[in-house]
Formats: structure tokens, sequence, C-alpha cells
């Protein structure tokens, strides 16, 4: 298994090149590929970049899009800045929370959802507005967000 993530940085690194630069692309490589970004990974890829691996978790914690513990498959982000808050936010997460029988910070058992908070995602003038994965989704009503999520649930039974 550790060759399977190393062929994977090794991968990126090729894609990316080893500039200091590169580090942002390389992480959100991982992430897209994994999810997650493990502490293997951070130092495979300060081994790589030659630089410390307390930078490579500096950056990847910096950014909030970058995961460090294990996720389900599809993230849900919901924007918990102010425009957002005042249009609804709470009754959002309360009806996705009812429904995945989880709270923010959680993961389903079966490690499908996670549940998150975001800062702004750019969307206030459609807010409330919310992430699954890098989807989108905004103008949410309890009603819309039940149906979003009962799709996913269901394509993901199938
Ligand atoms: S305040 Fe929610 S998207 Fe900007």
């Amino acid at each position: 298994m550790p060759n399977n993530q190393d062929n994977l940085i090794k991968e990126l690194v090729g894609t990316y090149g080893r500039e200091r630069t590169s580090l942002l692309p390389i992480l959100q490589g991982v992430i897209s590929q994994k999810n997650f970004i493990s502490d293997f990974d951070m130092t495979e890829i300060a081994k790589e970049l030659d630089i410390s691996a307390a930078q490579v978790y500096g950056t990847a914690t910096f950014y909030s899009f970058l995961d460090t513990a294990a996720r389900g498959k599809y993230v849900i982000r919901i924007c918990k800045t102010i425009t957002c808050d005042m249009h609804g936010r709470k009754e959002i997460i309360q009806t996705i929370e009812n429904m995945l029988k989880i709270k923010v910070g959680e993961t389903t058992q079966n490690k499908i959802f996670t549940l998150l908070e975001t800062n702004c995602l750019g969307w206030c003038h459609k807010g409330p507005a919310m992430l699954i994965n890098d989807q989108p989704y905004s103008e949410l009503t309890p009603e819309k967000v039940h149906e979003i999520i009962a799709e996913y649930m269901n394509n993901n039974r199938r």
C-alpha cells in the first residue's frame, strides 16, 4: 500500500514539479484522489520537494479545503459566513443532520458523507450555499437540500 501512495506523490510531483509553488497543487491532487492527506503523504511530499514536513503540514492545515483526517466519499461544506447565516444556514444544517444522523464535523458510519462548515464560498448573493465535493449548490431551502441529499443517498445505493 505505501507503494501506491508513493506512486501518487511521484506522479503529482512529475506533473507539478518540485518548486515551492508546486506544494498546493500537489496537496490538492492528493485530496482529489484520496479525500485526505495522511502523515505518510506529507512526509513523502516533504522529501520530494526538499522542504520540512512541518512546512507541508502547515500548508495543508492552513487551507481549510485540505483535510488531514479521513473523510467520507462526499464532503458537504456548508457556508457559515454571515450572509448565509442570515438566510437560514441553521435550518439547512439541521435538515442534513437529521437525514444523515450526524453532527457537523462527523462522518457517517458507512463513510459516505462528511458534514463540515466552511468560510464564504463566494455565493453570498445566492445564499445559503454549500459545496458537495467541488459541486456548489446555492439558494438552499430545507426542501431543496433534502432533495439534493436524498439524490446522493439514492445514487449511492445503486
Ligand atoms: S456568505 Fe455564504 S457564500 Fe458568502
